[in-house]
């Protein structure tokens, strides 16, 4: 069992990375720090507690995160994928209250499973950022394993020409988590580019209601799809990059990676967010815990049996 905190801004790929890691066996989600991204930060929360009504599960907490980048950038939404609240054209209920909980409690979480914990960032990684500036190696050594979806090696990016949308989103933070983090594992859009999710799949997974979630996949899908279909209309279908992330944390041994340190410009011209590495073969290779592990290919076919499987669970 994986025990994952997760760092999100839903957003229609990170609903259903949170729907999938809901209902995944494998996984055991302790709390969800929610900050901006696709969505300013409240309406981030609101629909993170909005999945989280729907399956029952208000025991989770939510933490508050970040609401603007490290560098004072003013945020950019994305409402054209994602739509004016994040879930398409979904608005979660008025009726949904949470508490929302201090960003102490991260370190409450990191103690209470220390080295037992992976942490999974699928936004813009300010909100972990300040983790590792406040908790520090002290705290942030605790982690077994980080899981940050972002960048783009030696392929285009989605933002800019170069770069990806949450390295670009904070550069200066997903330059210091690559730093300062011990066994991070990157999913870039080499991977996730290709974590494609076909309308048939979704006919398959919303064909009965078999559970909390059945009843808005396929809505959110469709504007994401929409959104996709315009930006690429070769694809036949739109890629998961946040639900991937969670997947690449659970089945191991259906992901490849190259090993190398990696970092990202934080330079504020039009490399800001790239991604870098050297791939170079090298005769000997030297990796320590300080080296980057980043996703280079996956075997789609599992992918999409286990997307299928998982989404298709009966939670309860
Ligand atoms: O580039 C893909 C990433 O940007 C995903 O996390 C998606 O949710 C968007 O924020
Ligand atoms: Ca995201």
């Amino acid at each position: 069992m994986y025990n994952v905190l997760l760092f999100c801004d839903p957003g229609i790929d990170d609903s259903l990375a949170i729907m999938y890691a809901l209902l995944n066996p494998k996984i055991n989600v302790v709390g969800i720090v929610s900050s901006y991204g696709n969505v300013p930060q409240q309406q981030a929360i609101q629909n993170v507690a909005y999945l989280l009504q729907l399956a029952g599960r208000e025991d989770i907490p939510i933490i508050s995160g970040a609401r603007s980048p490290l560098s004072g950038e003013i945020a950019i939404f994305y409402p054209e994928i994602h739509g004016e609240e994040g879930l398409g054209p979904i608005r979660p209920p008025d009726t949904v209250q949470r508490e929302v909980v201090n960003f102490d409690e991260i370190f409450k979480i990191i103690n209470t499973y220390a080295y037992n914990l992976y942490i999974v960032d699928v936004g813009r990684s300010t909100s972990l950022a300040i983790a590792f500036l406040l908790g520090g190696d002290e705290q942030l050594g605790k982690i077994s394993a980080f899981y940050s979806m972002g960048g783009a090696f030696l392929v285009p990016g989605n933002v800019t020409p170069i770069a990806e949308a949450n390295f670009h989103g904070d550069a200066l933070a997903a330059n210091l988590i690559l730093n300062k983090g011990r066994n991070v594992f990157i999913t870039p859009l080499n991977v996730t580019n290709f974590s494609i999710i076909k309308p048939e799949n979704i006919e398959l997974i919303t064909s009965q209601p078999f559970n909390a979630f059945t009843f808005l996949i396929k809505p959110i899908f469709d504007y994401y799809n929409t959104a996709y279909k315009k930006l690429d209309p070769s694809l036949s279908g739109s890629p998961l990059h946040d639900v991937f992330t969670m997947f690449a944390l659970v089945n191991p041994d259906k992901v490849s990676y190259i090993s190398r340190e990696a970092s990202v410009s934080i330079n504020f011209d039009n490399t800001k967010g790239q991604s870098i590495a050297d791939f170079r073969k090298r005769s000997t290779e030297s990796i320590s815990e300080a080296t980057d592990h980043i996703a280079i290919s996956f075997n789609y076919d599992a992918f999409i049996e286990d997307f299928i499987n998982v989404m298709t669970m009966r939670y309860n």
